[in-house]
């Protein structure tokens, strides 16, 4: 959360009454603020779905870096099976599940990429190994051997063994600008409740309609 102000939200704002809610980007920062609280481990872990150029879906977990009201941050290598498949196709879905509370948001929307500037600003703030890594691992190609990765994460830590590491080129985020965002709240015997919250455009305002569970 670090690239980007969190989303702030008013501290009356809790899961008792949010079916009552109109703003579903601080209801959001509401909800990962609680799950923070609650989830032993990665509350901003959401699994990422997008199409490859064959229109067969993919999807796989990533680490939420921001949001706010411009929509939701995650970073990675772009020559990557996603980033290819965001690039041919810059449209995806989001599924957040927060085992503690049983809730899951959903959001869909348009992707397009940080500004160089803020992936800087991000990147700035991983550990030197993890900076590192970002350089030697050629994400989702073939690997021969383990070796060869450590190979590849020892000549890179000789190579900036000194001094800050720059961002690789091919290292970047993507921000999913939600058109769609549905919360889900398990309530007892299956009678959950559910409200999504659609917009036609970025800056048209939210309409809200509660859906059967
Ligand atoms: C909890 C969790 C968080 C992850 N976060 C990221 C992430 O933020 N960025 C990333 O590139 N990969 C992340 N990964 C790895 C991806 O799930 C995936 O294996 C990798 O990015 C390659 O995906 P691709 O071949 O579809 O591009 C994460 C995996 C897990 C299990």
């Amino acid at each position: 959360m670090s690239d980007t102000a969190p989303i702030e939200h008013p501290s009356w704002l809790t899961t008792d009454d949010f079916t009552t809610v109109d703003e579903p980007l601080r209801l959001f920062g509401a909800w990962l603020t609680e799950a923070t609280a609650t989830e032993p481990r990665d509350p901003t872990a959401m699994t990422l779905a997008t199409v490859d150029s064959r229109g067969l879906p993919n999807a796989r977990m990533v680490l939420l870096k921001g949001v706010d009201e411009r929509g939701f941050v995650f970073y990675t290598n772009m020559d990557s099976q996603k980033g290819q498949e965001l690039d041919a196709q810059p449209r995806a879905a989001l599924v957040f599940y927060w085992k503690s509370s049983n809730r899951q948001v959903r959001v869909r929307g348009p992707v397009e990429r940080v500004s160089e500037k803020e992936a800087d600003t991000y990147f700035a703030t991983r550990p030197k190994q993890a900076q590192i890594g970002a350089w030697a691992s050629k994400q989702s190609s073939p690997l021969e051997s383990r070796l060869a990765f450590e190979k590849a994460v020892a000549l890179y830590a000789t190579k900036y063994a000194i001094g800050e590491v720059p961002r690789p080129p091919n290292w970047s985020g993507y921000r999913i600008v939600p058109m769609s965002i549905e919360f889900w709240q398990e309530r007892p015997f299956r009678l959950h409740d559910r409200v999504e919250f659609r917009r036609e455009r970025p800056d048209a305002s939210w309409n809200k309609t509660r859906l059967y569970p």
